[in-house]
């Protein structure tokens, strides 16, 4: 009996360092994984972002094998927990939430009055169109509507794997159609709309604007803000996929597997379409004069590029695959007369991240065409660097003068 208390805790114990072993273990092979390489800024913050990333994947993966939650929902949660910090009101803005066309939005208005019409701006949040939401931006939309004074609409577009392409982008085109036709009630110049979103935020919008050059009925918008979109989803081995593949907190298997989940609940096709498979050769030929590695300035070859010899496999396009050639899908691959017709963009591209070339690509289809475009580049930024702008003791200084710069051009626009 006297022994059986202290066995008791001696065996919990135990058991207790071995799981936090074994969870040291696993965190210390997926960074061993991983590579962050000279001239990324703060790689010291960047290692801890990545590390609470992995932890809470893995905790994720724990609670779904003991049958308590799904690892989606539990990583939206903690996200969520860790970003938000409840801001509660602002002294400098309305905030309501609301719903347009049934799409939930959260609408940032200044406070003070105004003498004419404001401008305002569409934000679709990042996150893999699976992450991300209305509460986990919350701080980077009050930023730009007091920043620039504008009316901001912040979508709550819905995500996968519960809602796949196309009802992401639906929304975002809903919730917008709807601003456009009702922004003087909030003030707004109806021809003073500008469009914004990063990661797959940039691909919504630049979807959605595509999308509104037919709707000749509504304003066209007053510009599109593109923070290092995806655009494509047929070459995984660009330059900067090549250079960036295991750089956090975006890996190249990784961000094939968002747009994958994207647009298809057969993820089978993963490996084909990293291998460059999914797309038959002729295809690929016909998007070749807007896709290829050659389009991308040598500049930013220098840090190690192999052009990859185009396989054959594919006779035809891998069925899960069909909607990535779709321009709601992939706006990179646009007829001219579309693109055309574009109004002008600000791009935001990292050095460091797998999406770098498709924002270089997207921003050389638009010059050729005529649209004016506005590039900024984060030489020592990492995808997401943006949403760390203001994140505590994990603030990078790049990501503060990237939103500053962003405000900038929407302020001039
Ligand atoms: C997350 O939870 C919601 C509500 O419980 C559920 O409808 C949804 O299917 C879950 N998501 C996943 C990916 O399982
Ligand atoms: C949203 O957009 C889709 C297609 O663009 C349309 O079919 C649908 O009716 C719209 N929904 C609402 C509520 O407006
Ligand atoms: C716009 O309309 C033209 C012709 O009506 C059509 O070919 C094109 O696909 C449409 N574009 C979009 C983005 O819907
Ligand atoms: C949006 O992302 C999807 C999935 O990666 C891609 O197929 C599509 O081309 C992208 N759309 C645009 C407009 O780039
Ligand atoms: C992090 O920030 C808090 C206050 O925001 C401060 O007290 C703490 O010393 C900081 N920690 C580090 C490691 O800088």
């Amino acid at each position: 009996m006297g022994l059986a208390f202290p066995l008791l805790v001696l065996f919990l114990a135990v058991i207790c360092s071995l799981c936090i072993l074994i969870f040291v273990g696993v965190i210390y092979f997926e960074l061993s994984n991983s590579k962050i390489p000279p001239g990324v800024a703060c790689p010291g913050k960047l290692r801890v972002i990545h590390i609470m990333m992995i932890s809470i994947a893995i905790l994720g993966k724990i609670f779904q094998n003991l049958g308590l939650c799904n690892p989606v929902n539990f990583t939206r949660y903690v996200r969520e927990q860790l970003m938000v910090g409840k801001l509660g009101e602002d002294p400098k803005l309305f905030i309501k939430d609301q719903q347009f066309e049934n799409v939930p939005v959260r609408v940032y208005q200044p406070r003070l009055p105004s003498a004419g019409g404001r401008k305002g701006v569409m934000f679709f949040h990042g996150g893999g169109w699976m992450f991300g939401s209305i509460d986990t931006y919350d701080k980077l939309c009050r930023y730009i509507s007091k920043e620039t004074e504008t009316v901001v609409v912040s979508v709550g577009y819905r995500l996968a794997p519960e809602h796949r392409y196309p009802a992401g982008y639906e929304d975002c085109l809903n919730a917008t159609v709807h601003f456009l036709k009702t922004a003087k009630e909030f003030g707004v110049d109806p021809s003073s709309v500008i469009i914004s979103g990063d990661s797959a935020g940039g691909n919504l919008t630049a979807a959605v604007c595509q999308s509104l050059v037919n709707k000749t009925d509504l304003p066209k918008p007053l510009a599109q803000v593109l923070i290092y979109p995806a655009v494509q989803m047929i070459d995984f081995d660009l330059p900067s996929y090549q250079q960036n593949r295991a750089v956090p907190v975006l890996y190249r298997e990784r961000a094939a597997f968002y747009m994958l989940n994207y647009i298809s609940d057969d993820l089978s096709s993963l490996e084909e379409m990293l291998d460059g498979d999914h797309i038959p050769v002729e295809t690929k030929m016909k998007y070749r004069k807007w896709l290829s590695a050659e389009n991308i300035p040598d500049e930013f070859k220098v840090r190690g590029f192999k052009p990859r010899v185009m396989s054959s496999q594919a006779e035809e396009v891998i069925e899960e695959v069909k909607s990535a050639l779709e321009t709601a899908c992939s706006p990179l691959l646009a007829e001219d007369s579309v693109i055309r017709l574009q109004p002008q963009a600000y791009i935001l591209t990292c050095e460091f991240d797998v999406l770098r070339d498709d924002g270089l690509l997207y921003k050389k289809r638009l010059e050729d065409n005529g649209v004016p475009v506005t590039w900024y580049h984060v030489k020592d930024g990492f995808h997401g660097i943006v949403s760390f702008f203001d994140n505590g003791n994990l603030s990078f200084p790049s990501g503060k003068l990237a939103i500053e710069s962003i405000a900038s051009y929407i302020k001039n626009a």
